[in-house]
């Protein structure tokens, strides 16, 4: 059988199985933030709704939360929480802003930072600029426990080199069939960049938008059989969350749903990721980079090209 037949096999085979999860527990040093990078193979799965749920989930559980928004063309999380952030990461890299500047208050206490034009003028980048932006990042591994990334859509090379720079990587795939093919792409093509290591990050899939946990413990095992047979990366199962209404509910009124209806099966689904999240947080290998370890490690990327 071949990779698009058994991708095929996915999607029409909806057979029972078991999901297994990360198995890691160590606790990343001190003062240094964990980041978790959300991404997808297709656009419109919801990483965005992900990213700020899960980063106002573990506000709750006492994490201080920052959410980086990745996606500076669409600007989709300002637009989730219905703020407008003054200041962007072009600021604090070009035009003098402090990292304090640029982080706007968000609900529950959680941290936003937009991305700007900031994500794309990384590829001009000088090396001064590197070692500027790297200690200015520095200051918010200090101030936040958690960093969450929420990357744009697509197998892009800004997606791609922000995956491979990040120790920990949260894939949502949802059951629909462009969904899965996309993120069984985006997985080939890391498996094929001489940069990614799989040692160096771990990649966790969260299927979203299905009706049963079975459902997407089976989404899961079937991808995974395809990824074991054709590639080396590795890919862990985080868990689900359901198909709910009250998700596109609460995005027409550009507040989180974990807010508007902390007791529909998105949110608690959301709140127990976060519990699983922060009851295992990354062996220390992975999680030595911080913040500011990942943005090196993407301008190291982006300067060896
Ligand atoms: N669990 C869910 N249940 C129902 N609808 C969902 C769910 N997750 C996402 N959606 C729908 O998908 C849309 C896109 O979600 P979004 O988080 O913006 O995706 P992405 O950031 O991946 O492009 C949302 O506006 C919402 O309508
Ligand atoms: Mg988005």
């Amino acid at each position: 059988m071949d990779q698009a037949e058994q991708l095929r096999n996915i999607i029409k085979n909806n057979t029972a199985c078991r999901g297994q999860t990360s198995d890691v527990n160590l606790s990343p040093p001190g003062k240094i933030a964990r980041v978790i990078t959300v991404t997808s193979g297709k656009g419109g799965v919801g990483k965005s709704n992900i990213s700020v749920n899960l980063g106002i989930q573990m506000s709750r559980i006492g994490k201080r939360v920052i959410i980086l928004d990745a996606d500076f063309g669409l600007a989709n999380v300002e637009v989730m929480l219905g703020i407008r952030p003054q200041f962007n990461l072009a600021d604090l890299m070009f035009r003098g802003k402090g990292l304090r500047d640029i982080i706007t208050k968000g609900p529950e206490n959680i941290g936003f930072i937009s991305g700007g034009s900031g994500i794309s003028e990384l590829t001009n980048i000088t090396r001064s600029q590197i070692a500027f932006l790297t200690q200015k990042l520095d200051e918010l591994d200090e101030i936040a426990d958690v960093i969450i990334i929420d990357t744009g859509a697509g197998i892009t090379d800004s997606v791609l080199e922000f995956v491979t720079a990040s120790s920990e990587v949260l894939l949502v795939a949802t059951p629909e069939p462009t969904s899965i093919t996309d993120a069984y792409a985006l997985l080939k093509t890391l498996n094929r960049k001489v940069d990614f290591s799989t040692e160096a990050t771990v990649i966790k899939m969260i299927a979203n938008r299905v009706d049963s946990y079975e459902e997407a413990r089976q989404l899961y095992m079937k991808l995974n059989l395809v990824v074991e047979k054709f590639l080396t990366v590795r890919m862990d199962f985080l868990g689900a969350i359901p198909q709910d209404l009250n998700v596109s509910k609460a995005v027409m009124q550009q507040k989180p749903y974990s807010i508007l209806y902390p007791n529909a099966p998105s949110s608690k689904a959301v709140f127990e990721l976060a519990g699983i999240l922060c009851n295992h947080a990354p062996q220390r290998a992975y999680a030595v980079s911080g913040i500011a370890g990942l943005f090196s490690n993407l301008l190291r990327l982006k300067l060896k090209k």
